[in-house]
């Protein structure tokens, strides 16, 4: 059992090939989990370290997976394309205008796709994770898609990471550094419709647990900013704050409620 965020986890990692087994190694040692060699069910999740990347597997009942963090997948190449626009909820919850390339920290990284869509819309993006296992895997698809013709421009100029837990983060951050805009994208409440339907989704609720801690990292998240904060919320549930958001921009499952500063 290691301990993440607070919780225990049971957790290895196994390289997919022999080449591989010396990058495994020097993960096994930084995120201090074992490492094995054969395909187990011993522990609830498996980081299989392969050829092209770092693959994430829930075993057992639940089983789901592998997962791996992409941002030059078919899936993602698509919805930059067609949902990439300036006229989609996201957009418009940033209040992105032309020509104003704004600071946005996403304090909530997860798998990096608003972080990633954001900074596709020509936002300077800082994104965060608490999750150690889940930094390791986004700083692994962040170089991959580095050395990609089509990503490599977003990520060096606008997509920046920090594993660090946010709070923490904005705590500590010098008025000269607020950003312009801190969006957060809390793991929704359990059972939600929404939060069952993809199995990433319910990967990542095994992996970190529910967020418990938003409402206060929202409070934190007001006074350490210019423009505004965006939350993404399910679209019934209640507002997080004892402030009422500016406005809200309600999808089909989900909802933005804006804070304006
Ligand atoms: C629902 S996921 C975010 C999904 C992400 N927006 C995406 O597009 O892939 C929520 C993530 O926020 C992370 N998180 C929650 N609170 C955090 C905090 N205080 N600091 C850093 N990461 C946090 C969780 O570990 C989890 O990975």
């Amino acid at each position: 059992m290691v301990t993440h965020n607070n919780r225990s986890l049971s957790i290895a990692i196994r390289p997919a090939a022999t080449e591989l087994y010396d990058k495994a190694m020097d993960l096994s040692t930084k995120l201090s989990i074992p490492l094995i060699q054969r395909e187990t069910k011993e522990y609830e999740f498996l980081l299989i370290c392969s050829a092209d990347g770092l693959a994430l597997q829930q075993n057992g009942k639940k089983g789901l997976g592998p997962i791996m963090i992409s941002f030059t997948s078919p899936a993602m190449t698509y919805r930059i394309k067609h949902g990439g626009d300036r006229k989609q909820a996201l957009a418009r919850a940033i209040g992105l205008k032309k020509g104003w390339q704004p600071t946005v920290i996403d304090a909530t990284g997860g798998l990096g796709r608003d972080g990633f869509i954001l900074a596709c819309l020509g936002c300077r993006v800082h994104m965060l994770e608490r999750s150690p296992v889940l930094a390791v895997m986004l700083e692994d698809a962040l170089q991959r898609a580095s050395q990609s013709e089509f990503t490599a421009e977003i990520i060096s100029n606008r997509l920046q990471f920090t594993h660090a837990d946010s709070s923490i983060f904005l705590q500590n951050l010098l008025p000269e550094d607020f950003p312009d805009i801190i969006y957060l994208d809390p793991m929704y409440p359990k059972r939600t419709k929404s939060s069952l339907v993809k199995k990433e989704m319910r990967i990542l609720r095994g992996l970190t647990g529910d967020d418990q801690d938003t409402a206060a990292l929202l409070d934190m998240a007001l006074t350490r900013v210019r423009n505004r904060v965006v939350i993404k919320r399910p679209r019934l549930a209640p507002v997080l704050s004892s402030l009422m958001p500016s406005h809200q921009i309600t999808g089909k499952s989900s909802r933005f409620d804006v804070y304006l500063i």
